[in-house]
């Protein structure tokens, strides 16, 4: 049941995941597919892996489509990953968007969006140093997106597991922001209310209703060719309030949108992107 793909498979397969997620798959993707739709053709009942690709081509199987992008997606995430970025954040970039926001004559409130959550480490670090700070709820709200249900039913959830905690949350956090269980360490209630999860494909049109003070868009952009790179940062350019900041993967660059965005480097040689005064971003 498990026997390799041959050339034409793979490039049906290539075509479909790049059509459901962006994503495009390296030089392991032969072993990639086999690997992670492989509970699949037992769910589906497929003989085989062409089987499942032309019954999740039928129109009305969106089951199974969602079932592949779970699957494809690779969501790798930990509370205040990579670290230094949440430094700046706290020391440099929130303050002087609180700033911005409470010198506005209507008080506004700060707009973040997370987006490509995965299973929410990232959204609820963000809150955590908001109210670690003395932000209080009602000043800020964070939209989280991913295109994995997976992930946004997990990230809503916000119940992780011993490792998954002890990978970056410092105890004091861990005291203050979540109940424990025997297994489980649950996000408390009043760190949830700021924070909305939906699910949005970066790599087909999008509109959010809003204008982002802060838009964090980090390590899933790799995954895309760079074309598809390119037009999300410009999408995402569309999203970003004139004065807001975007943060991208460490190890992410943007292409060539320096028409869009200049870099700024703020605390320990932290790159955030903003947008180029040239151009003031329209939604
Ligand atoms: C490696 S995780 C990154 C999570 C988090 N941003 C971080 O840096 O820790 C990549 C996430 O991107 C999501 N993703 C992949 N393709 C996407 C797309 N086309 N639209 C939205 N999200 C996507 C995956 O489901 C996954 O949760």
């Amino acid at each position: 049941m498990n026997k390799k793909l041959d050339s034409n498979e793979l490039a049906l397969w290539s075509q479909f995941v790049h059509e459901l997620t962006g994503i495009s798959l390296n030089e392991e993707k032969e072993y990639l597919i086999r690997e992670r739709f492989h509970g699949l053709l037992k769910k589906y009942k497929c003989s085989n892996y062409s089987h499942l690709y032309f019954m999740a081509r039928e129109p009305d199987r969106n089951d199974i489509r969602e079932d592949l992008i779970d699957q494809i997606t690779t969501k790798e995430t930990s509370f205040f990953r990579d670290s230094a970025p949440f430094e700046a954040l706290r020391k440099v970039v929130f303050p002087r968007l609180l700033e911005q926001c409470r010198k506005s004559g209507e008080k506004r409130k700060l707009k973040i969006w997370s987006a490509a959550c995965s299973t929410g480490q990232e959204a609820y670090s963000i809150a955590m140093i908001l109210h670690e700070m003395g932000v209080s709820a009602q000043e800020y709200h964070i939209t989280a997106t991913d295109i994995s249900r997976m992930a946004i039913d997990a990230a809503r959830l916000g119940s992780y597991n011993r490792f998954e905690v002890e990978r970056g949350v410092p105890p004091a956090l861990l005291e203050r922001f979540f109940i424990v269980d025997s297994k489980s360490w649950q996000v408390k209630d009043f760190l949830k209310q700021s924070l909305t999860f939906q699910q949005i494909f970066l790599h087909r049109p999008f509109m959010l209703p809003d204008r982002f003070d802060l838009i964090v868009c980090r390590n899933v952009a790799i995954y895309f060719s760079p074309k598809p790179r390119e037009e999300l940062f410009s999408k995402i350019f569309r999203h970003l309030h004139p004065e807001g900041y975007l943060l991208i993967g460490s190890t992410e660059t943007l292409g060539d949108l320096s028409n869009l965005f200049r870099e700024t480097q703020l605390e320990s040689r932290v790159v955030f992107l903003q947008a180029n005064g040239k151009q003031a971003p329209t939604a």
